[in-house]
C-alpha cells in the first residue's frame, strides 16, 4: 500500500501518517523530519535545508528527490509506504511516478486532508513535537499525559522553529502557489481522496481507514 499525504502545513499528515503506518505496517517517510534530522546532526544537508526551512520556503527539489528515491528502494519498504510533506511541487511528483515507473509501479492512495487556514495558525502554536521520536501533539487538542513529555518515549516536549506565526503564514502561502497543484495533479491520476481534517483525530483517521479498506 503506497500513500501520499496531502495537505497544509498543520493539516495533520504527521498525525495520521504515524496512525496509518503503525495500522498498516509500512514505513512513515516524512521529508521534514528526515530534514529536521539532518539539521540536529549538523549535516551538510542539514546546514542547507535549515537555510530554506526557517524562512517557511521550500527545500530545493535537488535535494529532496534523490533522497526519498533512495529511502523508498530500502528493503523496509516493498510492501508500501506513507509518503508525509512529499511530494510537495509538480516536478518532485513527476519524479516519484516516473521512479515507480521504472519498476512497473505507481501509487495507490494520495490523501488529501482539508484545514481551512483560519485554523491552522492556531494549531500551529500549539503543536509541541518530541526531541526524540518526533512524536507530535496540540496542547489543547491532544495533549500528553504529563505537560512538556512524550507519552511514547520520555523525552522534552518543543515549539518547532519553524511554527512562529510568520513563518507559519510564509509556509501557508508557499503551500497554495507549489503544493496545491497537485490535488488536481493526482485527481487527474484516479488516486485522490479527499478528508475532512478539522474532525477529531480519530474521526479522520476513521475516515482514512475507510477509503484505504481494512
Ligand atoms: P514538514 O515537516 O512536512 O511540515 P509541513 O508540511 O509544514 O507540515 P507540518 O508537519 O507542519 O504539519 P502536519 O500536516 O504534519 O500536521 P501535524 O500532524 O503535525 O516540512 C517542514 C519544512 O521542511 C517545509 O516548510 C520545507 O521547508 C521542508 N520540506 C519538507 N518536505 C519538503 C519537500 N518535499 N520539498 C521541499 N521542502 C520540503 O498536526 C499539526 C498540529 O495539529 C499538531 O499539534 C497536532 O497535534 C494537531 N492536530 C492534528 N490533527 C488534529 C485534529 N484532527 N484536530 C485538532 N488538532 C490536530
Ligand atoms: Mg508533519
Amino acid at each position: 500500500m503506497k500513500i501520499i499525504m496531502l495537505g497544509a502545513p498543520g493539516a495533520g499528515k504527521g498525525t495520521q501518517a504515524k496512525l496509518i503506518a503503525d495500522k498498516y505496517s509500512v514505513p512513515h517517510i516524512s521529508t521534514g523530519d528526515i530534514f529536521r534530522a539532518n539539521i540536529k546532526e549538523g549535516t551538510e544537508l542539514g546546514k542547507k535545508a535549515k537555510e530554506y526551512m526557517d524562512k517557511g520556503a521550500l527545500v530545493p527539489d535537488e535535494l529532496t528527490c534523490d533522497l526519498v528515491m533512495d529511502r523508498i528502494s530500502q528493503d523496509d519498504c516493498v510492501n508500501g509506504f506513507v509518503l508525509d510533506g512529499f511530494p510537495r511541487t509538480i516536478p518532485q511528483a513527476e519524479s516519484l511516478s516516473a521512479a515507480l515507473e521504472k519498476e512497473g509501479k505507481s501509487m495507490d492512495f494520495a490523501i488529501d486532508i482539508e484545514v481551512p487556514d483560519e485554523n491552522i495558525i492556531n494549531r500551529m502554536g500549539g503543536r509541541r513535537a518530541c526531541k526524540g521520536c518526533g512524536a507530535t501533539y496540540h496542547i489543547v487538542n491532544i495533549p500528553p499525559k504529563k505537560e512538556g513529555i512524550c507519552d511514547r518515549c520520555g523525552e522534552e516536549l518543543v515549539l518547532r522553529d519553524d511554527d512562529k506565526p510568520e513563518t507559519v503564514k510564509n509556509r501557508l502561502s508557499v503551500y497554495h502557489d507549489q503544493t496545491q497543484p497537485l490535488i488536481d495533479y493526482y485527481n487527474k491520476k484516479n488516486i485522490l481522496h479527499e478528508v475532512d481534517g478539522t474532525m477529531e483525530m480519530n474521526d479522520v483517521f476513521n475516515a482514512i481507514t475507510a477509503i484505504l479498506g481494512a
